[in-house]
């Protein structure tokens, strides 16, 4: 999954910034208009603001892609302070020089005001923020096997014509073990996946974290929901023009990976490095919380035209964005 999406040159994500969107691949709160961009925002701009526009406050974004989000926040923002200067630096971390250049191409309207870094900073105050970061994470695949009661970990091996799935020998983490009730039944092939490197990142997310918010909104689900009875072959998945694809080996490179994140295990990452949990639930209960201080606030906010209605439709309606998605807020007091 790692080479797959990211080889220079070869990756999904390194090939072009056009996959994401109605022509693309798969579409993103972002690749659905400027709406998403304006309500988190509407959200993050008074926070900033308590925080204080000192020169070390920041707005840092993880998994920019194109850069959509950034300028769309950044634009929002302008717009919010009116004649006041609301002059917060936005830091992309983005390791890749490809993708670097794709945003330094869309940013090109708010140059000097937008910075890149290879990697998180030590130290941190303001706003860390992601959409759709976790979910492109490469995971790790288990499979259980009914006849030894364990869970094995699936690898990717090439026999000289095509990939295949091959059976690893990695021992299982411990806190795996199931009820003796549930490996009775669990039936044999059932897949979950797991992904160390989602809580790691969000172990140094909250450690560089001195005062503010950690915030991310993706593809979610709970532990239970790892052992879903409805999804035996996990939830890893692709995507290509919209569609999901049957085998997620045959074009590496050619297609989107995806899979949940384990929403619940970043919580208790988060709050075990001192972070306090401030919203843990549906995206599109997110964005209802701030559509309704939009209303009180229409005069900075700007009307609700056809098309924002429109988008934030999509957004929130359970039959399109509305269903999938969680957001998960934690804060670092000062
Ligand atoms: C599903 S796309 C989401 C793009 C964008 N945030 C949006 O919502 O439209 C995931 C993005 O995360 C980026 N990404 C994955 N791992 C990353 C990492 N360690 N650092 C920075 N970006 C990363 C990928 O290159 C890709 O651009």
């Amino acid at each position: 999954m790692e080479r797959s999406l990211y080889e220079p040159n070869l990756g999904y994500y390194e090939r072009t910034p056009k996959n994401i969107g109605r022509t693309g691949d798969f579409y993103t709160s972002v690749s659905v208009g400027p709406l998403f961009g304006d309500l988190v925002a509407f959200h993050i701009g008074p926070y900033l603001e308590r925080l204080g526009s000192s020169d070390s406050v920041r707005i840092v974004e993880i998994g920019a892609h194109e850069g959509r989000l950034a300028s769309d926040i950044l634009h929002a923002l302008d717009r919010y302070s009116g004649s006041s200067t609301l002059d917060f630096r936005y830091l992309i971390i983005e390791p890749s020089k490809t993708r670097r250049a794709w945003q330094a191409l869309t940013l090109q309207p708010f140059q000097g005001r937008v910075e890149w870094q290879e990697s998180l900073p030590d130290s941190l105050h303001g706003v860390i923020l992601s959409n759709e970061l976790l979910d492109a994470f490469p995971v790790e695949r288990w499979r259980w096997s009914a006849a030894q009661r364990r869970w094995i970990q699936l690898g990717v091996d090439w026999d000289g014509t095509s990939f295949h799935w091959a059976n690893l020998q990695t021992q299982a983490p411990a806190h795996w073990d199931l009820p003796d009730s549930l490996t009775q039944i669990l039936p044999d092939g059932f897949v979950r996946e797991d992904n160390p490197t989602a809580r790691r990142w969000w172990n140094q997310a909250a450690q560089s974290l001195k005062a503010g918010l950690l915030l991310t909104c993706d593809y979610g689900s709970t532990p239970d929901a790892l052992l879903d009875p409805y999804r035996p072959q996990g939830s890893l998945r692709g995507y290509r023009r919209h569609q999901h694809v049957e085998s997620l080996l045959e074009t590496p490179g050619d297609i989107d990976l995806t899979a949940n994140v384990d929403f619940s295990s970043l919580r208790l990452v988060g709050e075990h490095a001192g972070l306090n949990t401030v919203f843990n639930d549906f995206q599109r209960n997110f964005l209802m919380t701030i559509f309704a201080q939009t209303v009180n606030k229409s005069d900075l906010f700007g009307p609700w035209t056809a098309a924002r209605t429109k988008a934030f439709q999509t957004l929130t309606h359970p039959q399109h964005l509305g269903h999938a998605f969680r957001t998960l807020i934690q804060e670092r007091r000062i």
